[in-house]
């Protein structure tokens, strides 16, 4: 058993649609000549426990462990040619090293650090295509699943930039919302600086909020206030990320019903390539309807 907790229902829906993901990938690249890379920046420890109500021999609640994406990965078949973890939590850590010990035939790269640091450096240090690269290049997909505000735009421009990885990341919907107080006035410069680095601009205040008497979009003053919900905040980040992405999907809010959207999963492709776009396209969009 696990002592990781957190999440709730959504939280297996979100790995779910990966595993899918990573299934379809590996299957539909497998006789391209593409060395195939998973990298996970949030990898936690493989496993999280989570709370069964009226599980337990006299109806009290008990545990049940469930898989994270590091493992899930792991048991993709086929498999990707080499798994790169990054967490930066020791204990996490650890049962990251021993979960990989279990899996003797693969290629595992555990990194303890940050995921931001690690992801750009992995994107601007390997070499994706043409000389030194492997048979057709390498691909890769990544899984960015931080728990609030972590993934900084400078990190999806890296991985954007590489136009070979495969994006799914979890945004962090509830986290921002907090951020973006009803009233521009309330949005100190910490809280402003926050979403400025998590979406690379400041377009957000004229975007997401208006003066109360009239609607003066150059000029969002600090008497505006918010007029844009969770629906067309999820729209505004899908729009900036189809600014440096070759395509973006619809999200999936999560949880879907049954309270609060907490956040929003994403799928990107960076590869420009139609044929590239279409394949992954399809796939995640159809894993993405059914879920
Ligand atoms: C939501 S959990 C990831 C869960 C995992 N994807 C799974 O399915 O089991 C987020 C993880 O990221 C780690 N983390 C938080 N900030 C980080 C950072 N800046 N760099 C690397 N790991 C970080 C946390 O310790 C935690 O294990």
């Amino acid at each position: 058993m696990t002592d990781f907790k957190y999440g709730g229902p959504w939280t297996q829906i979100k790995v779910n649609v990966l595993a899918d993901y990573l299934k379809f990938y590996t299957r539909a690249l497998k006789d391209q000549k593409f060395e195939l890379l998973y990298i996970d920046g949030f990898a936690g420890s493989g496993e999280r426990s989570v709370g069964i109500s009226g599980g337990g021999l006299f109806g009290q609640a008990d545990e049940m462990t469930m898989e994270g994406s590091a493992k899930k990965a792991l048991n993709t078949d086929p498999p990707f040619e080499k798994f790169i973890f990054i967490e930066n939590t020791d204990h996490r850590y650890a049962a990251l090293i021993s979960l990989c010990d279990e899996y003797p035939n693969r290629k595992i790269e555990v990194i303890k650090g940050d995921a931001n640091k690690e992801v750009s450096r992995i994107c601007s240090e390997t070499v994706w295509r043409g000389p030194g690269s492997p048979g057709h290049g390498r691909r890769a997909v990544l899984f960015l699943d931080p728990f609030g505000m972590d993934v900084t735009w400078n990190t999806l421009k890296a991985v954007a930039q590489t136009e070979a990885i495969d994006l799914w990341y979890l945004f962090p919907m509830e986290g921002f919302y907090r951020q973006a107080a009803r009233k521009l006035a309330k949005v100190d410069p910490k809280k402003s600086a926050a979403m400025d680095r998590v979406l690379g601009t400041n377009e957000w205040r004229r975007a997401l909020y208006e003066k109360p008497s009239q609607s003066d979009l150059f000029n969002a003053g600090p008497e505006a206030e918010r007029v844009a919900d969770v629906k067309a905040i999820e729209e505004f980040v899908k729009k900036r990320l189809e600014c440096i992405f070759a395509a973006v999907a619809d999200p999936l809010p999560l949880p879907k019903t049954g309270g609060p959207q907490k956040f929003s999963l994403f799928f990107a492709v960076s590869n420009p390539n139609r044929r590239a776009i279409d394949l992954s396209m399809r796939a995640a969009e159809h894993i993405l309807k059914k879920a």
